[in-house]
């Protein structure tokens, strides 16, 4: 099969506080976006990698100039992340065939490598329902009541992880699931869509690297990570 990228990288980054979207910001030496799209460009399974600003965006040239091995842009961005991703997808209708796995990936996980990629495309394998790279849960997961912060029940953490990206699906899988998913602001990852339609995407355990910058002491972390070997 063929082994496609898709980042979303068109949101506002409304967590962070920042000057401007926070997949620009710089991470260890480089934008925030950059360190995902390389580790994309060095992986030898992946023929080609898309990603999806939004269409006034002003910095992605800078950050991937026109004819950048390996990549292209998407002017394509939507309100929500999942529209981000399912404008991506119609606009390669054509480019990709159903059969086609493709990879969707937060432009914001900058400790992504080639490794844990690979662990994705090998551990999903041809399940017909794709899979993600996740975390099993360590911590006591408690849940608070409707309105206040105070406990009213401990959740066993058994069964339970936190969804990463890289999320692996068919072309044809994806865009059905995105396309016919209820509400756009509910669907938080790629996965949860493909759920809705009776089917269970493979959980294949990541890495705490490829964590999601979000606030900004998250930046730090990542760039620990960053300067550690694999
Ligand atoms: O805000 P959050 O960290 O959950 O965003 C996850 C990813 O989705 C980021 O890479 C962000 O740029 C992208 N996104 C997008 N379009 C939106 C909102 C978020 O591509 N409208």
């Amino acid at each position: 099969p063929r082994y496609f990228a898709l980042l979303p990288a068109a949101g506002v980054g409304a967590r962070m506080a920042a000057n401007g979207p926070k997949q620009y910001l710089p991470v260890g030496g480089k934008p925030l976006l950059r360190h995902a799209v390389d580790a994309f460009r060095a992986s030898s399974l992946v023929a080609h990698t898309y990603v999806v600003v939004s269409a006034d965006d002003g910095q992605i040239d800078g950050v991937l100039p026109p004819g950048l091995d390996g990549v292209t842009v998407l002017r394509c961005g939507g309100a929500t992340r999942m529209d981000s991703v399912l404008n991506g997808l119609r606009v390669l209708h054509g480019q990709l065939s159903d059969t086609d796995l493709v990879m969707v990936h937060d432009a914001a996980r900058p400790g992504l490598t080639p490794a844990l990629i690979e662990k994705l495309v090998l551990g999903v394998g041809d399940h017909p329902a794709g899979g993600l790279l996740a975390l099993p849960v360590v911590d006591t997961v408690k849940r608070a009541g409707g309105s206040g912060s105070d406990q009213v029940a401990t959740v066993p953490r058994t069964g339970l992880w936190l969804a990463q990206t890289p999320q692996m699906f068919s072309y044809a899988l994806l865009l059905r699931a995105l396309g016919s998913a209820p509400d756009a602001n509910a669907i938080t990852d790629d996965a949860s869509a493909v759920e809705m339609l009776g089917l269970s995407p493979r959980l294949i355990e990541g890495h705490p690297r490829n964590l999601k910058v979000t606030l900004p002491a998250d930046i730090r972390i990542a760039e620990m990570y960053l300067a550690a070997a694999e």
